[in-house]
């Protein structure tokens, strides 16, 4: 009998420890989302109305971090999402330790070929949550992160005037790009 109950109360605790997770990783994607959205609606509009980019380098490289902090001034107290990569064009996009673990875990999986856009990584420390996104390049990142012999000369003196150490071109459709990450507070 006491074996009985002392099995299904951990088994309770162990469903509600894995609910919990599976809980932080719905809200931790819902940031990831909000912060995505904003980013890509705001692209799209730019790029259609300027079909070189050059509206477009001009947005991102003025606003992208100012997006960033208006959409995590919406977010609930101890709670943020950024962007990161292991190829930065922005400094203050660089990242942390436990950012690189999960790059490089998504470098191997992207050089092997097998790395899903929707391969999700949840990590647990003993003060955050933290939910990684990987970011794949598609066709329309090019113009802007792509082989520097085709990036369009008005885009690159852009980006060179504003991110002089940038690393974040030479890509292909399909590589890793980098991370969205929203993090939680325990
Ligand atoms: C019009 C040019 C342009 C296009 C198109 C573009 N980017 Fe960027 N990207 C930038 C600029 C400029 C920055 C630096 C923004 C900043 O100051 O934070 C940047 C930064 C980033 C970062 C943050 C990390 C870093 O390097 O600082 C990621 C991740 C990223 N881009 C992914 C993408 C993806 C994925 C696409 C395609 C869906 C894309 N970008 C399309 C110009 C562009």
């Amino acid at each position: 009998m006491k074996k009985t109950i002392i099995l299904s109360m951990s088994l309770l605790l162990l469903s509600s420890l894995q609910a919990q997770e599976v809980n932080s990783k719905q809200e931790g994607i819902k940031y990831i989302k909000m912060l995505g959205k904003e980013l890509k609606t705001n692209l799209k509009a730019h790029l259609k109305a300027d079909k070189t980019g050059l509206l477009a380098i001009a947005f991102c490289s003025q606003k992208a971090k100012e997006i960033e902090k208006e959409v995590n001034a919406k977010l609930p107290e101890g709670v943020s999402v950024r962007r990161t990569a292991l190829k930065i064009r922005n400094e203050k996009n660089k990242p942390d330790a436990l950012d690189l673990k999960i790059l490089n875990q998504y470098q191997k999986k992207a050089d092997a070929k097998t790395l899903s856009p929707k391969d999700i990584q949840v990590v647990e420390t003993d003060k955050f949550t933290r939910v990684y996104k990987p970011l794949l390049i598609k066709p329309v990142c090019l113009k802007c992160h792509g082989d520097v012999n085709k990036i369009s000369s008005d885009i690159k003196t852009v980006i060179k005037k504003v991110y002089p150490k940038d690393m974040a071109f030479g890509f292909k459709e399909g590589d890793l790009r980098g991370v969205i990450v929203s993090q939680m507070k325990k």
